[in-house]
């Protein structure tokens, strides 16, 4: 299975990797195909107009190289958003970021983005 540069860069220089103190909201996913995890940390502020955006971002994954990139691709994209643009951030926008993942692999990008939804969840 080919994997794009990009997912290797990914996964060998992470992108926001490891827990964040004091988050604001910290949510796992769990992949039903592999059983492999991604935590994902978020801190939020509000800007001058009073919308909530991701202030920083962090995320930990129990799994495979591609699990890892796309963790580390999902908190690129989600920085520095507005909570409602975040939750518009799908494995397509993650897989497209990569440069493609193969087909076997979509459900490691899924894992990224469903732990970022769930953690926008607790704050919204
Ligand atoms: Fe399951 Fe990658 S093989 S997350």
């Amino acid at each position: 299975m080919q994997l794009s540069e990009k997912v290797m860069d990914h996964f060998r220089n992470p992108r926001n990797q490891g827990k964040i103190k004091n988050a604001d909201a910290e949510a796992q996913a769990v992949s039903s195909h592999c059983g492999d995890s991604t935590t994902i940390y978020l801190k939020v502020k509000k800007d001058k107009d009073g919308f909530q955006y991701i202030s920083d971002i962090g995320f930990e994954t129990m799994g495979c190289g591609a699990a890892v990139a796309s963790a580390s691709v999902t908190t690129e994209l989600a920085k520095n958003k507005k909570i409602e643009e975040a939750l518009k951030i799908s494995v397509d926008d993650v897989a497209k970021e990569l440069e493609g993942l193969p087909l076997p692999k979509i459900h490691c990008g899924q894992l990224a983005v469903e732990a970022l939804h769930k953690a926008i969840k607790q704050i919204s």
